[in-house]
């Protein structure tokens, strides 16, 4: 029998990133994502979770063609959030710079070469030419790690507008319950859903823009065990777009009213970003 024949089937990849997460692996049907097209993470810094996706996806597995992987950001470090929006003082600006533009040289060997930069502040880098001029091409994965709402939504907002999210696409959000499960205001008076700031609130609003059908694959968007709930460290959320371009959409985020209010109340994470992070509102 022939090396290749031995070789066991593999599992999308997305079941790797998915088994470290609450509720455990990836939902059962997982025909519809896609398994091949490129790999786009927004927020590299030193490239450290690029590394990790990069092994993950594995470019010469069988059955999942080579991918192309491309990290977008301005390696100075954090811009700075719309004012108004919450914010928190780890995302202010110039956080997470690697020492500027030069580092990419090392962060590429860090993370085994083969990737393609876009440098510098999404507002300037992501305009509509830019998918021709460098020839990317639909993504299976989108990783959403730049924090802020405005970059956030400035990545998504592009990545639908230049048709490189299709059916079957799966975004990833490094920070979808950062604001949630930081104080907010004196009393921290105001309702604490993911949707009102930052990632999530650019998620939800890029849903109803471009019409999208998403579904929750696996983190803390979906029905959580009791035990996940409270002791669960990692929020990563992952969504698939099952359908978009239609008249009604759906965000996706399927975890019941209680949980979520559980969660912010419970969850070991939670509970200690909340004594020590605080929000409060860009100033711009
Ligand atoms: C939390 S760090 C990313 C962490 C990284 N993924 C890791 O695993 O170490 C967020 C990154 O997003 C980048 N970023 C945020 N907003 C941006 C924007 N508008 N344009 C370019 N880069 C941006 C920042 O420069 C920063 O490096």
């Amino acid at each position: 029998m022939g090396k290749m024949s031995q070789a066991p089937r593999r599992v999308h990849a997305l079941g790797s990133l998915c088994e470290a997460l609450p509720g455990g692996a990836l939902v059962d049907d997982v025909g519809h994502l896609l398994r091949s097209g490129d790999v786009y993470q927004f927020g590299v810094a030193r490239g450290r979770s690029l590394g990790q996706i990069i092994d993950i996806f594995d470019f010469h597995s069988e059955g999942e063609p080579t991918t192309q992987v491309w990290g977008f950001d301005t390696f100075t470090g954090m811009p700075e959030e719309t004012p108004g929006e919450p914010t928190i003082a780890i995302w202010s600006k110039g956080h997470f710079s690697p020492g500027g533009p030069q580092a990419n040289a090392s962060i590429a060997r860090a993370v085994g070469g083969g990737v393609e930069w876009v440098i510098g502040d999404y507002e300037q880098t992501l305009v509509p030419t830019l998918r021709a001029q460098r020839g990317m091409q639909p993504a299976r994965y989108v990783d959403i790690d730049c924090d802020l709402y405005r970059s956030s939504h400035r990545a998504l907002h592009w990545m639908f507008a230049s048709g490189l999210v299709g059916v079957g696409t799966v975004i990833g959000y490094d920070d979808f319950w950062d604001l949630s499960c930081s104080k907010r205001g004196p009393n921290n008076a105001s309702a604490r859903h993911p949707f009102q700031s930052g990632e999530g609130k650019a998620h939800a609003e890029v849903t109803k823009r471009f019409g999208v059908t998403f579904r929750c694959v696996c983190g803390p968007c979906q029905p959580m065990s009791p035990e996940a709930l409270v002791h669960h460290e990692s929020w990563r959320t992952y969504f698939v777009v099952e359908a978009m371009g239609g008249p009604l959409s759906d965000h996706g985020f399927a975890m019941p009213a209680w949980q979520h209010a559980h969660f912010l109340q419970q969850n070991a994470r939670c509970k200690r970003t909340f004594r020590s992070w605080h929000t409060y509102s860009a100033r711009g």
